[in-house]
């Protein structure tokens, strides 16, 4: 090859190579922009996402306890209590069902005689307490009874019935007797 031609070809390179360099830096400026907008895109969808997805597993409801008003966000004063609901819906049905308490709470020990228990119908194992007047009765059947035979846990071990309830099932108890 002569020096002409050598020369030549330098220069061919040297542009060659100028114009790669020119398009990496185009490409490289192109890229980042594209890939600033998408980050950012992405961004806005994440956080929309996120709170989409809280919002979807959200659970139902929440025990707030009084003293946690802040975190729940609720005034507790103004939570009607969930018992008052159950007495209105208790008096919207009208009666306590004796025999529905009876079956939940109290057949257990009253129905074979469990623990010294005196059985339902059982009119021998009732007469001497009935001597005691209904009110006594429903008042060891409400607030509990230690006898001779054993005892009788209050409300049958179930604090969550009512006064009523307790004395619908005593009722339904005594009907059973003679
Ligand atoms: C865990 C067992 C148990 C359950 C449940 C239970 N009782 Fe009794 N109950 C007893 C026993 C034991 C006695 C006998 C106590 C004694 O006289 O020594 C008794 C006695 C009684 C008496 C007679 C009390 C007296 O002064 O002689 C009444 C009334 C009575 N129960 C009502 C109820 C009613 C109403 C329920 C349901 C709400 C109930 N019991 C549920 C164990 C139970």
């Amino acid at each position: 090859m002569s020096e002409q031609e050598d020369r030549n070809f330098f220069d061919t390179f040297m542009m060659v190579l100028a114009a790669l360099i020119v398009f990496t830096v185009v490409i490289y400026a192109i890229s980042n922009m594209v890939a600033n907008r998408t980050i950012a895109d992405r961004h806005v969808q994440t956080v929309d996402a996120q709170s989409q997805l809280a919002e979807r597993i959200r659970p139902e409801g929440r025990l707030c306890l009084k003293g946690q008003e802040e975190e729940c966000e609720v005034d507790i004063a103004t939570v009607d209590p969930v018992s008052d609901e159950d007495d209105a819906v208790a008096e919207a049905e009208g009666e306590v069902d004796g025999q529905q308490v009876y079956n939940q709470a109290c057949t257990t020990c009253h129905g074979q005689g469990v623990a010294g228990a005196p059985v339902t119908g059982d009119d021998g194992a009732w007469a001497a307490r009935l001597d005691k007047g209904y009110d006594t009765l429903l008042e060891h059947s409400i607030e509990g009874f230690q006898g001779d035979a054993g005892y009788m846990p209050a409300k049958g071990g179930n604090p969550n019935l009512s006064d009523e309830q307790v004395a619908a099932a005593l009722d339904y108890m005594l009907e059973q007797v003679d």
